[in-house]
């Protein structure tokens, strides 16, 4: 089988990048720039040496702050306006993947004559838009999403509560291990499941690659390490370097090889309870592997070795369940919520069968999601996480 692979977008990578954000702007052609972030991250400082860096490059900049978790549609379309209003040619996005995606939507939204309920239905429909978007530099805060290197916008709609990927690809990556010290324990750890649920859905997808392959297993290798020592000890400088490069480097892997059914379950879970994506990515993940072993059980096994763990079993389905339960006890130790601990009933977490049902990414999992499938699948996650 002929298999593609790319990397979308140039990255600049080590502690201090930011400090580069004008240098790239000016080479992207940027004059008046807008600044998208969240109150959260301006507050730590991180947006202002953004905006000095752009100052210092002669750009005029513009600031919006109004970003939310996951992204929400009228943010998208609020930021889409400013744009407008003030000619600007040029985005700069810093913070987590919500700052990020609210960038990325910013950026196609306010390039193109449509409103955002609009831009969310072409997405839908897998209609991309007429005008590319608007160039884009992405600084992420987070070491998790990878959503500086993909081209996917996660918006939400929140008419119809579900969550939408638009496509929306960035110009730049600028990845500031330094802007991650400090993160707090829960957000370090949530984040970074992220990141490792992302890279055992794209081992196990029914379109992987050699090259995205390679960053998968090397970024289970770095998460197994580094997280818990970052967990432990926020400002461990690095940890957050291995922690930034396994995002990206997922980012990069998943663009290309794509994640599948435990995202499908982790956006409806997420558009469902408005619990942190990194939390529902965490909890269906040992789900996935146990399913997909059968069909991917050299890959399965290599994502527990590359986890430390010994796996003697030859059988595929024993393979799955062991690396899974190992998995499950990393979890654990992290400190990763339970459905109980969330207040999601049993009952609740399988009533989100329809929404996994109609969402594209199922597609992709290499064992058919059908009905029953998706249902047993998330009875799993309540069942087997406890
Ligand atoms: N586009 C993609 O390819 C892609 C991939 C994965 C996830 N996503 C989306 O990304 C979103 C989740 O992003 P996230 O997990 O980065 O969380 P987030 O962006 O929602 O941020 C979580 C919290 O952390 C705070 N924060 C950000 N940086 C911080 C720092 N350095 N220190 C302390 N706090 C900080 C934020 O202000 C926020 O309160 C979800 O909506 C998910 O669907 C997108
Ligand atoms: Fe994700």
């Amino acid at each position: 089988m002929v298999q593609r692979y790319s990397q979308l977008c140039p990255v600049a990578f080590g502690a201090g990048a930011v400090s580069t954000t004008g240098a790239v702007a000016k080479e992207l052609g940027f004059s008046r720039v807008l600044i998208v972030t969240d109150e959260n991250v301006k507050k730590m400082g991180h947006t202002q040496k953004v905006i000095d860096s752009l100052a210092a490059a002669g750009m005029e900049t513009f600031l919006f702050a109004d970003c939310e978790m996951d992204a929400p549609d009228y943010t998208v379309q609020t930021g889409a306006d400013l744009v407008k209003t003030h000619a600007i040619d040029g985005i700069v996005g810093i913070g987590g993947g919500s700052v990020l995606d609210t960038a990325k939507g910013i950026s196609t939204l306010a390039a193109n004559h449509v409103s955002v309920s609009e831009l969310l239905d072409s997405a839908r429909n897998m209609m991309p838009l007429e005008n590319p978007p608007i160039k884009l530099i992405l600084i992420p805060t987070t070491s998790g999403t990878g959503s500086e290197s993909t081209i996917i916008a996660v918006i939400s709609d929140t008419k119809n509560h579900e969550k939408i990927g638009a496509i929306a690809p960035p110009s730049f990556a600028i990845v500031d291990p330094e802007l991650t010290l400090g993160m707090p324990k829960e957000i370090t750890v949530y984040t970074g499941m992220d990141a490792f649920s992302h890279v055992c859905e794209a081992l196990t997808s029914v379109q992987p690659n050699p090259h995205s392959d390679i960053l998968c297993y090397d970024t289970i290798e770095r998460i197994t390490k580094w997280l818990p020592i970052a967990a432990a000890d926020p400002l461990n400088l690095e940890a957050r370097e291995n922690l930034a490069l396994a995002s990206n480097n997922a980012g990069i892997a998943f663009n290309d090889a794509m994640v599948h059914l435990g995202h499908a379950i982790a956006h409806a879970m997420g558009a469902t309870f408005h619990i942190p994506h990194g939390i529902a990515c965490a909890l269906v993940t040992p789900v996935i592997l146990e399913l997909t072993a059968p069909v991917y059980p050299e890959k399965v096994k290599k994502i527990g070795t590359c986890m430390g763990l010994t796996i003697s079993a030859t059988d595929p389905q024993e393979i799955g369940i062991d690396v899974a339960n190992g998995l499950r006890q990393f979890q654990k130790q992290l400190g990763i919520p339970t459905l109980p601990d969330l207040t999601i009933s049993r009952e609740q977490i399988i009533g989100c069968t329809n929404y996994v049902a109609n969402e594209g990414l199922r597609f992709l999992c290499p064992v058919p999601a059908t009905e029953e499938c998706i249902a047993a699948s998330l009875a799993k996650i309540y069942d087997c996480y406890q």
